[in-house]
């Protein structure tokens, strides 16, 4: 995981278990200025990042704003030109592929974006916004066209009648339906779903949710999804990614990365998942990261996240995390991270103390689903006013734990 030196594409060997193959990806943005607009540097968008996107999973990806997640994403299905590195699709290297090629590719790739107001042409109907992509790779005319458009508005849960309707005529959770439908004309393999549900009311985002894996299951898709908050992909995983400034910083299964999380920053961004179960949220460990995320034109020294981590502080302000960039590392069977004291981070309670135990995805989309639909049945208000106080007053210091949080039953090893 660390920046290293280009490899060649041919050292890389693809495993066919893999859709997608990410060999140390990075996509720098550069930054002109001056009025012969000379390059001052870059903003280092996706920093040197390798993981592999098994067929048929759904791999979750969370992080801050700007950390790079849709920036991967772009550039995995080559949207982005990467400034190093490799992706491979299906054992293809797409970077070596020219123009007609990377065409065709692109039939087995499809992105849904996070808007669904902007990303969709307000001057075009829906029957023209779905079939664009049958034209683009010449698949269907006529009669034939119409009918597949038709098929994929009911595939997506829309009247096929819609088709001379304009985007503005539908709601949100109906434009992001086109947008899936859009993106299904081709009959892609693999689809990006960057941040999907991020812009939709609540009450729609578990219906598009529900969708999406109806259709990854009957279509048989592959899904990167790309989301803000853990809590999200958590129940639709196979797999979750968790990134900070450009990097991954810890990878694995549900049940290993939300119970014994080997990064602080996992455990932190864990910690400031509230839980409507008010037991729970009493025992809940809450970690403010000190001051904003650092600029990726100048990431840090050593381990990017040490001007923020709690542990670096509560361990005394280790050498090796200013100076040594730390790798992904096996923690046990797929989880992996990348910190030099993750045996210490998984020592601890932060984070993790108010995971209830009931069960996580293991392949099973619907029981996930059904899952996060009754979650949300869960209403914040049936909490007893002492504890909703509780739960609006987080009691944190910064730059590390609270030891001294009243709400906290067993202090932390
Ligand atoms: N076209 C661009 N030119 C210059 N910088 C860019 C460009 N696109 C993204 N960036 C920068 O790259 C970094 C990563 O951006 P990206 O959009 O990938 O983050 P993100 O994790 O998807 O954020 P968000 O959660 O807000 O969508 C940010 O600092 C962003 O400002
Ligand atoms: S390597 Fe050091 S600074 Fe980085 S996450 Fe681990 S403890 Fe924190
Ligand atoms: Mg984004």
């Amino acid at each position: 995981m660390t920046a290293t030196a280009e490899r060649p594409p041919e050292a890389h060997v693809t495993d066919p278990r893999n859709i997608v193959e990410v060999d140390d990806l990075k996509v720098h943005f550069p930054i002109r200025s001056g009025i012969f607009k000379s390059v001052q540097g870059s903003v280092k968008a996706v920093d040197g990042v390798t993981f592999d996107v098994r067929r048929g999973e759904i791999l979750g990806l969370v992080g801050e704003s700007g950390c790079g997640k849709s920036t991967i994403g772009r550039a995995m299905i080559r949207l982005r030109e990467p400034t190093g590195g490799h992706v491979y699709f299906d054992g293809t290297d797409l970077g070596g592929l020219g123009n007609e090629a990377l065409r065709k590719m692109r039939r087995r790739m499809q992105i849904i974006f996070q808007d669904p107001y902007g990303s969709l042409d307000p001057r075009m109907t829906v029957g023209s916004i779905v079939s664009e992509p049958l034209d683009t790779h010449g698949l269907a005319k006529g009669q034939a066209k119409r009918d597949r458009v038709a098929e994929l508005l009911a595939l997506v849960g829309l009247d096929p009648n819609y088709v001379q309707r304009y985007p503005h005529e539908f709601s949100g959770g109906q434009r992001q339906r086109i947008g899936v439908a859009r993106a299904l004309a081709v009959e892609p393999e693999f689809i990006v779903c960057d941040e999907p549900i991020s812009a939709l009311d609540v009450s729609i985002q578990a219906q598009v949710l529900n969708l999406l894996g109806d259709l990854r299951k009957r279509l048989g898709l592959t899904y990167l999804f790309v989301a803000h908050d853990l809590s999200v992909v958590k129940h639709i995983s196979d797999r979750v990614a968790v990134m900070y400034l450009g990097k991954i910083v810890e990878i694995g299964p549900p049940d290993q990365l939300y119970s014994v999380p080997g990064h602080p920053y996992t455990r932190a961004l864990l910690s400031a998942v509230p839980v409507p179960d008010p037991t729970a949220e009493r025992k809940r460990k809450r970690v403010i990261l000190k001051g904003d995320v650092p600029s990726p034109v100048n990431p840090p020294s050593g381990c990017r996240f040490h001007t923020r981590c709690w542990l670096y502080e509560r361990l005394g302000q280790p050498e090796n995390c200013r100076t040594d960039d730390p790798e992904l590392t096996v923690l046990e069977g797929e989880h992996r991270a990348a910190c030099h004291y993750s045996a210490e981070a998984q020592k601890t309670d932060v984070g993790v103390a108010h995971i209830d135990d009931r069960p996580v995805r293991h392949g099973t989309p619907d029981a996930a689903l059904a899952y996060l639909a009754a979650e949300k049945v869960e209403d914040p208000a049936a909490i007893d006013a002492t504890d909703s106080a509780r739960l609006e007053a987080p009691i944190v210091v910064e730059a590390g734990i609270d030891e001294e949080d009243p709400r906290t039953e067993t202090p932390t090893a």
